[in-house]
């Protein structure tokens, strides 16, 4: 099945929208069990299921109505040339949904997560976008066709649909009817997450690319699936009693295997730097001196905390520059 063929079959035949404009906010969003490699790269179907928080009020938001002659398009006011890789992807995507050729999108999208965060922005937008997109043609789509939806743009936006914890499960099916996110009942008010930026500089590597690399020459990763299914019943666990170690440990423990096994591929793709690792050293240290710290990282260099509010103190003396988030304050 294409793309397209998804959309049509979600969204119903092409039809102008109903609105003059629509308007959408999606949270960014962390895994606490990473997705890492997919099964059918057309669609960003993944191999494993996963498992993330969504960060609250930290997200984009998207206004979209129709432009004439071309597609405008807005950056946290920016203006995009359509020949950047960020808008040819961004016209790819709205290609799909266009009632006819000569029907074009003005799209203005902001991030409100400060830049220094390092959060990476392209699940919060094609879910910001997918939800914007249903406000302007009046589709009126249920969770499960959005997420549908916004896997086609990125894969972790089919999580950022969702505040909370949120599951995506990985599916069966090659058409990936069954590949959706569902957000989880529990919530979790004590709960904090602190970004820690090494680096701004844009990954060497895409996670797209990365992923495929990774499947295709790394030995490790043979038994990445089953690892990750496994840590995603601990971090259901862990979710369901507040278990905080356990859900510190299994989140850890998962973001190291699956950076090993991009390690282990030919040739090596290694996100981090220098003081990423001492940031590493620098949480171990502290857990051996019994404070409740544990880490998560995606594909990049920056760092991210769990912790628990008591410990926001602690936190703030050992990293003065944490950016802290409470992902479950104003839901
Ligand atoms: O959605 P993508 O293609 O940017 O991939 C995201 C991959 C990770 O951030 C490393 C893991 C995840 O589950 O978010």
């Amino acid at each position: 099945m294409t793309k397209q063929q998804v959309v049509q079959k979600l969204t119903g035949a092409p039809r102008a929208p109903r609105k003059t404009f629509g308007k959408a906010f999606a949270p960014s969003n962390i895994a606490l069990c990473k997705y890492w490699g997919k099964r059918n790269a057309e669609l960003n179907l993944p191999i494993n299921s996963s498992l993330s928080i969504s960060l609250g009020h930290l997200g984009t938001e998207t206004v979209i109505s129709q432009n004439e002659s071309s597609d405008d398009m807005w950056l946290n006011d920016r203006h995009l040339d359509a020949d950047e890789t960020f808008a040819k992807r961004l016209i790819a995507y709205l290609n799909l949904f266009r009632p006819s050729p000569d029907f074009f999108f003005k799209i203005s999208t902001t991030n409100n997560f400060p830049t220094a965060a390092g959060l990476a922005s392209s699940a919060s937008g094609y879910a910001a976008l997918i939800l914007a997109l249903d406000d302007f043609f009046d589709w009126n789509l249920e969770g499960k066709a959005l997420s549908i939806l916004a896997r086609l743009g990125s894969g972790s936006a089919s999580r950022s649909v969702y505040q909370g914890f949120v599951q995506w499960y990985r599916g069966a099916s090659d058409d990936g009817m069954d590949s959706y996110a569902e957000q989880l009942p529990e919530v979790w008010p004590e709960l904090r997450l602190a970004v820690l930026t090494v680096s701004h500089a844009t990954k060497p590597v895409s996670s797209t690319e990365g992923m495929q690399k990774t499947v295709e020459t790394s030995t490790l990763y043979k038994s990445w699936p089953e690892k990750a299914e496994r840590d995603l019943d601990l971090l259901r666990t862990a979710i369901q009693y507040k278990y905080f170690e356990q859900l510190g440990s299994v989140a850890e423990s998962n973001a190291l295997a699956m950076h090993a096994t991009m390690i282990d591929t030919s040739p090596p793709v290694l996100y981090w730097l220098p003081e990423t690792v001492a940031i590493f050293r620098k949480i171990w240290h502290l857990r051996r001196q019994g404070e409740q710290l544990y880490f998560t990282i995606d594909a990049g260099p920056n760092v991210k905390l769990l912790y628990e509010k008591p410990d926001e103190k602690m936190i703030q003396n050992h990293f003065p520059h944490a950016e802290i988030i409470n992902p479950f304050g104003g839901i």
